[in-house]
């Protein structure tokens, strides 16, 4: 069957592993920043107010997933202070690994797939129904997450719901929530400025394309790219961040009088980073383990036009990034998208995806020495 790896194939094996792991940002309900396997911790950095001069809190616990593997994605459900994380340990793909930001602790959800498949999707968790939705393959699925802030005995499952509408070569898809309403952004022969959009309550696609222009003339491009939902102090959300790939500039849609305005792109472009939303501010995890936040006011275009950028010190003091800058251009590979926070992202890479060469080798340089030699003799240990 397989011939005789050679200890140095084995080496390069779990290198690469090593380089797919996927940090990943959220919130929590009370907006604190979590940020979970970045240097191998779990981080609480606080408050927005405490991320330029803070110092973020060490909350690695028991029972958390190793965040060892790609594409990993986190998703807050607001009304159960809970982040859902997915793809969160290369043991369990299709588990979803449940942080109870009240308790500080962890439980594993064991999850059912069917035809959905945990290695191929992109998914947003609904608002108010806690429900994830997700697009696998050519199919649209739902997760009902029902009220878990730790686990059930019994295994949820993923329902398929129908085949999706879009063309085959619609492969990473990028999803946005706002208004309960799914937006698919670069959908292929969708014009710039257009979103299909799934309407959750009436589990419904809607057959045209809306459309969200810009004052400026300058709305959203075609393009693959990351979102993030900013969440509301009450109620649903009514806008998301849409981040090229490029990270030329920020563009945020809004559902409730059908609008982009742009605003300044991340200072770090890189095609691998996941985003996540407060109210107030959007944040970008960079493949190597850079954190950023933007300040954002809703309605207030003068304020967020004069934004900046600024990097949250509160981690890189206790989890310094890699010394490796990343690259604009990774591939595309996320898959599961998510955007962290309840809005997700999309797929292929969106949101969350991560894991893209670019952030190999830094990834792969976190790795302590000891920890990659443990992952070869246990490679070893289960292959002989
Ligand atoms: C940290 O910065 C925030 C906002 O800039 C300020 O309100 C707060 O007082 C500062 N805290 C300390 C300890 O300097
Ligand atoms: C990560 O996402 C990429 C792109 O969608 C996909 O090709 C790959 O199989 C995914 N990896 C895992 C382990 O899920
Ligand atoms: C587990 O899930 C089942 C099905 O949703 C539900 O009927 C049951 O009440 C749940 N149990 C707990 C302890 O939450
Ligand atoms: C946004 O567009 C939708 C669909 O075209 C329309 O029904 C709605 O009235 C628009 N909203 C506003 C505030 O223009
Ligand atoms: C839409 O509403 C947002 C939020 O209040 C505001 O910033 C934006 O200027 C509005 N756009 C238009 C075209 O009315």
């Amino acid at each position: 069957m397989f011939g005789l790896p050679t200890l140095v194939s084995l080496f390069a094996l779990v290198a690469a592993k090593a380089a797919q792991a996927s940090p990943c940002v959220a919130f929590d309900a009370n907006f604190n920043l979590l940020v979970f396997g970045l240097d191998g911790k779990d981080w609480n950095a606080g408050t927005q107010d405490s991320w330029s001069n803070g110092t973020a809190t060490d909350i690695t616990a028991s029972g958390r997933p190793s965040f060892d593997a790609s594409n990993t994605t986190c998703y807050l459900a607001q009304f159960y202070n809970a982040i859902y994380v997915l793809n969160g340990d290369s043991s369990d793909p299709s588990a979803v690994y449940i942080y109870d930001a009240a308790t500080k602790s962890w439980s594993t959800q064991s999850v059912t797939t069917g035809k959905f498949s945990p290695s191929n999707f992109a998914a947003i968790l609904d608002h108010d129904t806690n429900v994830f939705y997700a697009i696998s393959g050519t199919d649209l699925f739902y997760l009902n997450m029902e009220a878990e802030t730790s686990a059930n005995s019994t295994a949820l499952s993923w329902t398929d719901v129908e085949t999706d509408p879009f063309p085959s070569s619609y492969t990473q898809p990028v999803m946005a929530l706002a208004q309960n309403h799914i937006h698919f952004l670069d959908v292929p022969d969708v014009p710039a400025g257009e979103a299909k959009i799934f309407v959750i309550h009436y589990s419904y696609f809607q057959p045209d394309a809306q459309s969200y222009p810009a004052s400026s003339g300058n709305s959203f491009p075609a393009a693959h790219g990351k979102t993030a939902s900013f969440f509301q102090s009450e109620g649903v959300q009514q806008e998301f961040a849409f981040i090229p790939d490029d990270g030329s500039a920020t563009y945020v849609i809004n559902v409730e009088n059908n609008s982009t305005t742009s605003y300044a792109g991340p200072t770090s472009k890189d095609a691998d980073s996941s985003y996540a939303a407060s109210i107030t501010a959007l944040v970008q995890l960079d493949s190597t383990g850079n954190l950023y936040f933007f300040p954002y006011t809703e309605g207030d275009t003068s304020a967020n036009t004069a934004a900046s950028w600024t990097k949250v010190t509160a981690v890189s003091k206790v989890a310094p990034a890699s010394s490796v800058a990343a690259s604009g251009t990774g591939s595309h590979s996320g898959s599961a998208s998510a955007t962290g926070s309840a809005t997700g992202s999309a797929g292929g890479a969106s949101s969350t995806g991560t894991s893209g060469s670019s952030s190999s080798a830094n990834t792969a340089a976190k790795m302590s020495r000891g920890l990659l030699a443990a992952g070869v003799l246990g490679l070893v240990a289960y292959l002989f």
